[in-house]
């Protein structure tokens, strides 16, 4: 755990797939600690501050709860309602925050504005989520199949709908760890090129597989976990009717789920919008670990404050 003190966790790709894999075994005993009731207190004294420019259930509580859990302090700061929504420049508020806190965790728009955060403050800076990643949502995904499959390496896994932050996290953390990844979009909506270039580089070096498509039912084919995220995400509000139209193909619905492995998983970060991108048979049948996933987020980035901090 020493070694990754003071570091940040901006992209799931900071880590290597050993590392990855090592923050998973923590993450699992961090999990069934809690679970026996030992307490879990590396970080009593510790303060965690937490910056939200978007709104969040999920992130916010599975923070502040895991601080708590951990001995810490957790606070909630609006980035609205800091000296940041009158203009304070992030690179101020980065050098004034380390001087009161022991990290930050940040969910805004931007990554560069977060990687900015991270250049000029002194403390770990963890990503919350910008519109490019979403890193701590991955690793709690990575978490919930390896839990119900027992292992990574060679598991199917089915991304459909938008190449989102959720997707880009999701697929290099995937690909670092060695699993089969499908990723099907519609066309104007893929994934970053560079990142699918890295993804496929991962999969080379790990052993898994990297493949995208426009085609649902060719990435879901035989999969062993299904995954999907909102067609429209936070920021991009406006452009929810043309998404709408574009994503129609791309709902994970029972015909769809019926190409996949009989038992499949279903995952979603949430939230979800049920008759969207899912349908409510899927999201909430008898193969969805969906509020697994949302539990893991607690135990996975008690797994990441523990060896940040
Ligand atoms: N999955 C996720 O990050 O949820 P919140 O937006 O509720 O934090
Ligand atoms: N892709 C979604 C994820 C929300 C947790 C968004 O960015 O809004």
């Amino acid at each position: 755990l020493q070694k990754h003190k003071g570091k940040d966790f901006l992209r799931v790709d900071e880590f290597n797939g050993e590392e990855l894999m090592e923050l998973l075994h923590l993450s699992a005993h961090v999990k069934q600690l809690q679970k026996l009731g030992q307490p879990f207190q590396p970080l009593q004294g510790k303060t965690l501050g937490m910056i939200f420019d978007k709104a969040s259930t999920r992130t916010r509580v599975s923070f502040e709860v895991g601080m708590h859990q951990l001995g810490g302090l957790g606070m909630f700061m609006s980035g609205k309602e800091l000296q940041l929504g009158r203009g304070e420049p992030i690179s101020d508020t980065a050098k004034v925050l380390s001087r009161y806190v022991d990290a930050i965790m940040i969910r805004t728009f931007s990554h560069s504005y977060v990687e900015e955060l991270a250049l000029h403050a002194s403390i770990p800076i963890i990503n919350g989520l910008t519109d490019l990643y979403h890193p701590c949502q991955a690793l709690a995904d990575l978490l919930t199949i390896w839990e119900h499959k027992g292992k990574l390496k060679g598991v199917k896994l089915a991304y459909v709908g938008d190449g989102n932050n959720v997707a880009n996290s999701l697929v290099l953390g995937a690909a670092l760890l060695g699993l089969d990844v499908r990723v099907a979009t519609p066309v104007g909506y893929e994934m970053d090129a560079a990142i699918v270039a890295k993804a496929t580089g991962y999969a080379k070096q790990s052993g898994g597989k990297m493949m995208v498509t426009t085609d649902p039912i060719e990435a879901v084919m035989g999969a062993d976990a299904v995954y999907t995220d909102v067609w429209t995400s936070m920021g991009f509000e406006e452009e929810n009717e043309v998404r709408l139209k574009a994503f129609a193909d791309y709902q994970v619905n029972e015909k769809l789920v019926a190409a996949a492995a009989r038992d499949y998983l279903f995952l979603h970060c949430l939230p979800a919008h049920r008759g969207e991108e899912v349908t409510t048979g899927v999201i909430d049948g008898s193969r969805s670990v969906i509020f697994d996933q949302a539990e893991n987020r607690l135990h996975a980035q008690k797994a990441i404050l523990a060896a940040l901090v």
